[in-house]
C-alpha cells in the first residue's frame, strides 16, 4: 500500500507521497511541492535531500553496512579485483570470465596516452598540486578522442570507459614522474591493472621495480574501497555537471576539483599532515584533541566524522589491516600508525566524540598505507581519484539513463535588498 504524509499550510492539507527504497529508505517526493503548493524546500548541504535514485551503492550509517550493486564490500575486497569490481559497479552484473577478459584487455590495449600530452606536463610549474593537474588532463583527453563523445552508441562508450580508467592511471603516474624530474616509464602489456600503476609510478632506468604481489593486492583492495560511495560531494559534482549533457572527460575532471578538498577525498593528505604534526610536536594526542572539541579553533581531527556513518565506516578497518600488512612486508615502523591509533582509542572513550558520533573514516588510515608503498603525500588524493574513477563513471551513467532526466537546477531563497534605483557615481557617499 502506498504511503503519504500529510502537509498543512494555512489550514490547507496536501498528501504528499512516501517512497520506500528497496531496503526500507522512506522519503517524501516533493517532486510536485511547488506547482501544487508554491512552496519550496530549504536544505543547506542537501543534509536531508536526496538528489536521486540510486541502484549503485547502498550504505546504512546506522549499521555500517556500504555494498556495491548488493554485494557487501567485504566480500569484494575478499574475492574481487578493482578491475572486477570496476566493472559492477558500471555494468551492474559481475562479468563472465570472457566478460572481464574482454574489459581487461581494453584496459591493457588504451592505456598509452597521446605523446603530445607529455608537453603539457612537462609546462606545469613543478610545484603545482597533482589534483589541479590530474583535472586539467582528464578534461584534455576530450580533445584528443572527440569522437568517442556521442554516448548514443554502446560500444563507443565502451571504449570511452575502457579509455578513461585505463589512462587515468598513466596520467597519473607521468604527472608524478614528470614534477620529480624523472623518466617517463610507458606502460607495460603484460602487467595487470594495479601492478602496472606500480611500475609506472616507481620502475627507473637504474633501478629495476620489484613487483610484490601481496601489494598489488593491496593496491586492489584500496581502490575497491574507494570505488563508490553514494551521493558524496564529487559525485553529486559528476552528477550535477553530467546533467547539463556535458561529455564525460569533463564531467570527471570537475568530479576530480570537487575531491581535491580537505572535507571530501583531500582528508587522506591532511590526515597525515596532522600525524606529522603531532609527532613533531612529541606525540602527546591530548592537545590535539582538546583544540578538536574547542568551539573556538576551527581544528578538526581530520579523517575523523562522516555525514552518513554515525557508526564506525566499515571501510577504516580494512584500510588499518592493509596498512599494518604493507608496513611488515616493507619490513617499517611507521610511527604515524602509533599516533593514529592512540588518537582513535582517545577518541573512542571521550564524551564529545561519543555524542557527536565521531570515529575514524576511510581516510584515517588511508595514508599511512600510501606512505607505506611509497606514494609521496601530495599523491594520495590522486590515488583516490583513481579509486573512485569507476562510481563517477556509473553514477553519470545512471543519471543519464534516468527517464526524463532534468538538469539539476536548484532554486534559493533570496535573503538579499529589496528593489532599488541605480545611483550615479557623483550622487554616491
Ligand atoms: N573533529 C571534531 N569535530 C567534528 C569533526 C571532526 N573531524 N567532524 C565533525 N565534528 C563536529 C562538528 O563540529 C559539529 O559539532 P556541533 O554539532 O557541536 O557544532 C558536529 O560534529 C557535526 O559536524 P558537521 O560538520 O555538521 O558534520 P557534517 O556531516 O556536515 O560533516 C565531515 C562531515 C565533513 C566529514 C566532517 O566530519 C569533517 O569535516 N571531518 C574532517 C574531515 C574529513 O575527515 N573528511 C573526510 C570525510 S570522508 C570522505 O569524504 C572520503
Amino acid at each position: 500500500m502506498k504511503k503519504t504524509a500529510q502537509l498543512c499550510i494555512d489550514g490547507k492539507t496536501y498528501d504528499i507521497p512516501v517512497e520506500i527504497g528497496t531496503e526500507g529508505e522512506m522519503a517524501l517526493d516533493i517532486s510536485k511541492l511547488r506547482q501544487l503548493t508554491g512552496l519550496v524546500t530549504i536544505d543547506p548541504g542537501f543534509v536531508n535531500t536526496a538528489s536521486c535514485r540510486s541502484s549503485i551503492s547502498y550504505i546504512d550509517g546506522e549499521k555500517a553496512i556500504l555494498r556495491y550493486r548488493g554485494i557487501p564490500i567485504e566480500q569484494l575486497v575478499e574475492h574481487s579485483t578493482f578491475v572486477e569490481t570496476a566493472y559492477l559497479l558500471i555494468n551492474n552484473a559481475l562479468p563472465t570470465a570472457n566478460e572481464l577478459a574482454d574489459f581487461s584487455q581494453k584496459l591493457t590495449h588504451y592505456s598509452l596516452i597521446h605523446e603530445d600530452m607529455l608537453e603539457f606536463f612537462r609546462k606545469y610549474p613543478s610545484r603545482t598540486h597533482p589534483m589541479g593537474v590530474l583535472s586539467s588532463m582528464v578534461n584534455a583527453l576530450g580533445a584528443f578522442y572527440p569522437e568517442m563523445q556521442d554516448t548514443t552508441k554502446t560500444e563507443a562508450l565502451n571504449i570511452t570507459v575502457a579509455r578513461l580508467i585505463s589512462k587515468i592511471r598513466t596520467l597519473a603516474a607521468v604527472s608524478y614522474n614528470i614534477s620529480v624530474g624523472h623518466k617517463v616509464i610507458y606502460p607495460c602489456h603484460d602487467l595487470s591493472y594495479c601492478a602496472n600503476f606500480l611500475y609506472m609510478m616507481f620502475d627507473s632506468p637504474v633501478k629495476t621495480y620489484e613487483i610484490d604481489d601481496d601489494i598489488v593486492k593491496a593496491l586492489n583492495v584500496y581502490w575497491i574501497i574507494h570505488a563508490d560511495h553514494g551521493q558524496n560531494c564529487s559525485t553529486t559534482t559528476v552528477r550535477v555537471i553530467g546533467s547539463s549533457g556535458v561529455n564525460l572527460y569533463a564531467a570527471v575532471s570537475a568530479g576530480i576539483s570537487a575531491l581535491w578538498g580537505p572535507l571530501h577525498g583531500g582528508a587522506n593528505q591532511a590526515v597525515i599532515e596532522m600525524l606529522q604534526e603531532i609527532y613533531d610536536s612529541g606525540g602527546d594526542v591530548d592537545p590535539f584533541i582538546a583544540r578538536a572539541k574547542d568551539k573556538n579553533d576551527p581544528f578538526l581531527l581530520m579523517g575523523f566524522g562522516h555525514r552518513v556513518y554515525k557508526t564506525y565506516d566499515p571501510r577504516a578497518p580494512i584500510m588499518e589491516r592493509i596498512a599494518e600488512m604493507a608496513l611488515q612486508k616493507m619490513n617499517r615502523h611507521d610511527p604515524l600508525l602509533d599516533i593514529a591509533r592512540k588518537l582513535r582509542d582517545v577518541a573512542r572513550k571521550d564524551p564529545y566524540f561519543i555524542d557527536h558520533h565521531l570515529y575514524p573514516n576511510v581516510d584515517f588510515f588511508s595514508g599511512i598505507f600510501l606512505r607505506a608503498i611509497g606514494i609521496p603525500l601530495n599523491m594520495f588524493t590522486v590515488m583516490f581519484a583513481i579509486g573512485r574513477l569507476p562510481g563517477w563513471i556509473s553514477q553519470w551513467k545512471e543519471s543519464l539513463d534516468t527517464p526524463n532526466r532534468k538538469i539539476d537546477r536548484p532554486r534559493q531563497i533570496y535573503m538579499g535588498l529589496l528593489k532599488r534605483d541605480y545611483i550615479p557615481i557623483d550622487k554616491r557617499d
